[in-house]
């Protein structure tokens, strides 16, 4: 899997692929995840990238030139382009899902005020993380590449994510580590019991508990979350 990610904001991408899970998946090249600067494609003398929007309104626009010859250039002929905006489809673990099967996506982030309309005659979809309003796609892009890294598979142990919360429509089990007894709250003893049928069902009463206290939405869709 290929992720090219456009941006005005390249650093804010470092920590990001350095770390953890997503950096080991770059090593062992289950993924292979490159940060492009969108001023590098501009045609601007200054290399700008953005302007004031037609029609007068606060804040500065994202200039669709940069953005068209930066795609033109990434894109083959198995991508997805997907367009970082609060307008999007709302995210959610089936998506990650279904992109964790595409080959190659382009994530564009939008930035400041907005990006000129155009620019979404680009994008095969739109998502948006949820519904409130980020200073820009950087945030939004890291979620998706993120939760579709752990997807691929060989990335983590295939029995982690099929045991998440929302696979199934229900919210993930309690889990305990040691110590059996801190500070008087003590593990349950089904857990300690090595009997793994028991553990099983316990495991599965309490996912469906959980669910039906905290998010009883879940249960009531019925189908794998859409
Ligand atoms: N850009 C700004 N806000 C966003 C959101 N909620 N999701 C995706 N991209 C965004």
């Amino acid at each position: 899997m290929k992720i090219d990610i456009l941006t005005i904001f390249p650093e804010m991408f470092e920590g990001f692929l350095k770390t953890s899970i997503i950096k080991r998946a770059i090593q062992n090249n289950f993924v292979d995840i490159q940060i492009h600067d969108i001023r590098k494609y501009s045609k601007d003398p200054h290399k700008k990238v953005d302007d004031y929007g037609y029609g007068g309104g606060k804040g500065m626009v994202l200039m669709p030139q940069p953005i068209f010859d930066a795609v033109s250039d990434l894109k083959k002929e198995n991508t997805k382009v997907i367009l970082m905006t609060p307008q999007g489809k709302t995210y959610n673990q089936k998506l990650a899902y279904d992109l964790a099967l595409e080959k190659h996506l382009i994530l564009i982030c939008g930035h400041y005020e907005g990006f000129d309309e155009r620019i979404r005659t680009l994008a095969d979809l739109e998502i948006s993380i949820g519904d409130y309003i980020l200073t820009g796609g950087e945030l939004a892009s890291m979620v998706i590449t993120d939760s579709i890294t752990r997807l691929i598979d060989g990335v983590i142990e295939k029995d982690s994510h099929l045991n998440d919360s929302f696979n199934n429509n229900l919210l993930d089990y309690p889990v305990y580590t040691k110590p059996v007894n801190f500070k008087g709250m003590k593990v349950p003893d089904v857990l300690l019991s090595g009997h793994h049928a028991n553990i099983k069902k316990y495991r599965e009463e309490m996912a469906l508990e959980k669910t039906k206290q905290r998010r009883p939405d879940l249960l009531e869709k019925g189908e794998k979350n859409e």
